[in-house]
C-alpha cells in the first residue's frame, strides 16, 4: 500500500535543529527551534516545576483516567492566567489537549465541523504549522497583510483593511502576543481596533496564544486576547504550558471555546469532546498537574512568576545587547528593530542566501526565513554574532 505515498515535505524548525546537533563546531550558535535557554545554554526544568513534581510524585494515589477534557483543576487554573473575568465563564468551555498545537488541531477539526471547508486567515507570515494544522484539517487557509520587511514593524493600516472585508464564514488566527516568527506585536491601542472590526464583521477570533509571559508580562500579554473575547460572541482559544512553564516535552496546552450562550456552549463542547475522544481519547496529565499544583499553590505560583519574569528580562536584555552591538560596529540604526520586538523570535528581514552564508561560515543557526530566537543568542558572544552577520551582510 505504502507505494501509493510520495515524500511528504520536512518540516523546517525541527530540521534545523537535527542539522544544528550534528554540526561538529564547537563554536556553533543556535538560534533556531523555540525553546528558551538560559546563560548555560541549557532549557532548564523550572525549580517550580520541579516542587510541583517531587509533589506530585508523593501525593499521587492512582493513575486512572481523568476524562475527555482531561485535568479540571488545570483547566480552571487556565482560564483564571489567561482570561480573567474578561468574559462570562457560563459561556466558556476548556479541554486540556496535547501542546499548543494539539489544541490548534482540535479546535480547527471543531471549525470544520461548524462550517466545513471554512478559510483560515492568518497572518503574513505565520508559524508554518499553522497551515498543515488547518489544511489537515480540511479548511482553506488566506492570509492577511502583517510584517513590514521595511521597518520590520506592521502594516497595520492594511492589516485592518483586510480585516474589516471578512464576513461571518471566516476565521481570524491571531497571535495573542509575542508573534511567531516576527516578533513584532500589535500595541493594545491596535487591539482595540482588531477587537472592534471582529465585533463587526463577525469572523471568528481564534487565537493562538502560545507565548503568555514572554512578551511584556503576564497581564500585558493577555489583553489582545481580552479585548478580543470581551469584544465579540464567540472566539477560540488555543493556549499552550510549553514555554511560559517550559513543559515543551509534556505536551501540555488547552483548547478553549467561547460560544454566545451556555446552550450553545455546550453543544460545542461536546463535538469538542467527541472529536477528542475519536482523536487520542484523553489527554496526558502530567504537564497538566504540575501546572494544576503551581498556578493552585501560592508560594510556588510567586516562583514560578519569579522565574518566568527572569527569563523575560534575559531575553529583553539580550535584545538589547545584540542590537546595540550591531549599531556601534555598524554605525546605524538598522537593526535596532530587534530590541523593540518583544517574544522569544525576531524576523532579521534577511535574504535565504545571507541565513545559509551564516550556517556555512560562521555556524549560525537560523530558521530560513531568517526568523531568530533571542534565547539562544551566547551572552558572552554577542560582538561575535553581530559581526558575523554584519560581514554576511556586506
Ligand atoms: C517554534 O516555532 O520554533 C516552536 O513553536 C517549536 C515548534 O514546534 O515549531
Amino acid at each position: 500500500m505504502f507505494e501509493t505515498l510520495s515524500k511528504a515535505p520536512g518540516d523546517k524548525i525541527l530540521a534545523l535543529m537535527g542539522e544544528y546537533a550534528a554540526d561538529p563546531r564547537p563554536t556553533k550558535i543556535d538560534l533556531g527551534v523555540g525553546v528558551y535557554k538560559d546563560e548555560k545554554g541549557v532549557t532548564p526544568v523550572m525549580s517550580a516545576v520541579r516542587k510541583a513534581e517531587q509533589r506530585i510524585l508523593e501525593a499521587e494515589k492512582t493513575k486512572t483516567y481523568l476524562g475527555i477534557a482531561g485535568n479540571k483543576g488545570f483547566g480552571a487554573a487556565v482560564l483564571d492566567l489567561a482570561l480573567a473575568d474578561s468574559v462570562d465563564r457560563a459561556r466558556v468551555r476548556i479541554a486540556q489537549a496535547p501542546g499548543g498545537t494539539g489544541s490548534l488541531w482540535v479546535l480547527m477539526q471543531l471549525i470544520n465541523r461548524a462550517k466545513p471547508g471554512a478559510t483560515v486567515w492568518v497572518s503574513d507570515p505565520t508559524w508554518p504549522n499553522h497551515n498543515p494544522i488547518a489544511e489537515n484539517s480540511g479548511l482553506k487557509v488566506e492570509k492577511y497583510p502583517y510584517f513590514d520587511a521595511d521597518s520590520r514593524g506592521l502594516k497595520f493600516p492594511e492589516m485592518l483593511a483586510a480585516l474589516d472585508k471578512l464576513g461571518k464564514d471566516d476565521v481570524v488566527l491571531l497571535h495573542g502576543c509575542c508573534h511567531n516568527p516576527t516578533g513584532a506585536n500589535l500595541t493594545n491601542a491596535q487591539w482595540d481596533q482588531v477587537a472592534a472590526s471582529l465585533a463587526k464583521t463577525g469572523a471568528l477570533p481564534f487565537i493562538d496564544l502560545a507565548y503568555l509571559g514572554f512578551g511584556d508580562g503576564l497581564l500585558e500579554d493577555a489583553y489582545g486576547t481580552r479585548k478580543v473575547i470581551a469584544s465579540v460572541p464567540e472566539a477560540l482559544i488555543a493556549f499552550s504550558g510549553s514555554k511560559n512553564f517550559g513543559l515543551y516535552r509534556e505536551r501540555i496546552g488547552a483548547a478553549i471555546l467561547i460560544a454566545r450562550d451556555a446552550a450553545q456552549a455546550d453543544i460545542a463542547n461536546s463535538q469538542l469532546l467527541n472529536i477528542i475522544r475519536g482523536a487520542y481519547s484523553q489527554p496526558p496529565d502530567h504537564g497538566a498537574e504540575i501546572i494544576r499544583v503551581i498556578l493552585e499553590d501560592k508560594d510556588l505560583r510567586a516562583e514560578w512568576e519569579a522565574e518566568l519574569n527572569q527569563m523575560r528580562g534575559r531575553m529583553i536584555a539580550l535584545r538589547e545587547k545584540l542590537a546595540e552591538a550591531i549599531r556601534q560596529r555598524s554605525n546605524s540604526k538598522d537593526f535596532d528593530f530587534i530590541a523593540a520586538h518583544r517574544g522569544m523570535f525576531s524576523l532579521l528581514g534577511l535574504p535565504n542566501d545571507v541565513v545559509e552564508h551564516l550556517k556555512a561560515a560562521n555556524g549560525v543557526y537560523m530558521i530560513g526565513d531568517s526568523r531568530i530566537n533571542v534565547a539562544g543568542i551566547p551572552e558572552d558572544r554577542v560582538g561575535d554574532l553581530a559581526e558575523a552577520m554584519l560581514s554576511a551582510i556586506k
